[in-house]
């Protein structure tokens, strides 16, 4: 019996590649560079299953692609707001993703430009290799704390409490969430942290706030102006989840005229083109989506791929299907 056809949108760690390569037969995008629309539709037409990832825009448009051979859209990667679950659903395709494995990644990276943007690091790793740099003086490159200070979590799922948990027991940090609803029972309770009902109460109440809930267009361009200006004088942006978060203008201009003292930034609303102005200051950190890049990591994500399509082509239930809301 010939072996179900799975379509790659872009080239996963070898590793997983041969294990996929064992079991089904793969069509791989060897130059790894980001697929057209019509490339996208052409891999549902031809393939029984595709993973496809965050670089792809699996919009109604191209999901409305007929007659559609794939069955299963095994996403290699947890967001999937480039996805329309919706038009993928009418198309008959199930959509999965892969929760839970890059987790801790993503917290690590998320305090590492926390701690890089508050204590200025690129700004002086930039200034010694341009070599300027004087020597030591009490005035030089001065930064803002993180131990002892607040920190805000917009969205408090598996990422924003695994940052809760770094920044509360690793540096001190008390901390304040927000999210619609109240979580399980606990939750809070762990980090010793406190609910506010509003996103605008969460911004007047914090020194640091960070974002860690889903993109997409109901949430788009939350972080706009007018949220913007409920932050404390001073305080920092830090984002790990989605670019369409932000509303990017705005936030050049709280930088600019106040009240943010910087950003640190590892995702944009059209990766990968980078605002000038925000390319052009020192107090913002760029970073280019790392949030989920260590090897390990990588493919963790694709055995959880792997998980979904084996499930699928089994007849069994699918470990992460992500259900139409
Ligand atoms: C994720 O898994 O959502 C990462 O941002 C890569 O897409």
């Amino acid at each position: 019996m010939s072996k179900p056809k799975i379509g790659l949108t872009r080239r996963w760690p070898v590793v997983v590649e041969q294990e996929l390569a064992a079991r089904y037969e793969v069509l791989l995008n060897s130059e790894d560079t980001p697929l057209s629309a019509d490339a996208i539709a052409q891999l549902l037409q031809n393939c029984d299953a595709i993973c496809p990832t965050v670089t792809d825009d699996l919009n109604a448009e191209v999901l409305a692609v007929r007659p559609i051979r794939a069955q299963l859209i095994a996403n290699y990667g947890v967001g999937y707001n480039h996805i329309d679950i919706a038009a993928a659903s009418t198309a008959g395709l199930r959509v999965t993703n892969t929760p839970d494995v890059l987790t801790d990644a993503t917290a690590d990276l998320t305090l590492a430009l926390m701690l890089n943007l508050v204590r200025r690091t690129a700004e002086g790793e930039r200034e010694l290799r341009a070599n300027c740099w004087s020597g030591w003086r009490p005035t030089h490159l001065l930064g803002g704390d993180i131990s002892g200070k607040r920190l805000g979590i917009i969205g408090f799922g598996r990422i924003g409490r695994a940052v809760a948990r770094r920044a509360h027991f690793g540096f001190g940090m008390s901390i304040v969430f927000h999210t619609p609803s109240p979580p399980e029972m606990g939750v809070a309770e762990e980090f010793n942290a406190e609910r506010c009902d509003s996103v605008e109460a969460l911004l007047a109440a914090s020194d640091i706030v960070s974002l860690h809930c889903p993109g997409g267009a109901e949430r788009s361009g939350m972080m706009n102006a007018a949220r913007l200006s409920c932050m404390k004088p001073n305080s920092y942006l830090i984002n790990t989840a989605r670019g369409d978060l932000i509303d990017e203008a705005a936030l050049v201009d709280a930088l600019e005229h106040g009240p943010l003292a910087g950003a640190g930034l590892d995702v944009y609303a059209q990766e990968p083109a980078i605002p000038a102005k925000l390319m052009a200051r020192d107090d913002v950190v760029l970073l280019p989506h790392l949030g989920s890049a260590t090897r390990n990591t990588r493919i963790a994500m694709g055995r959880r791929a792997l998980r979904n399509l084996d499930a699928h082509f089994a007849g069994e239930r699918l470990p992460d299907l992500i259900e139409l809301s």
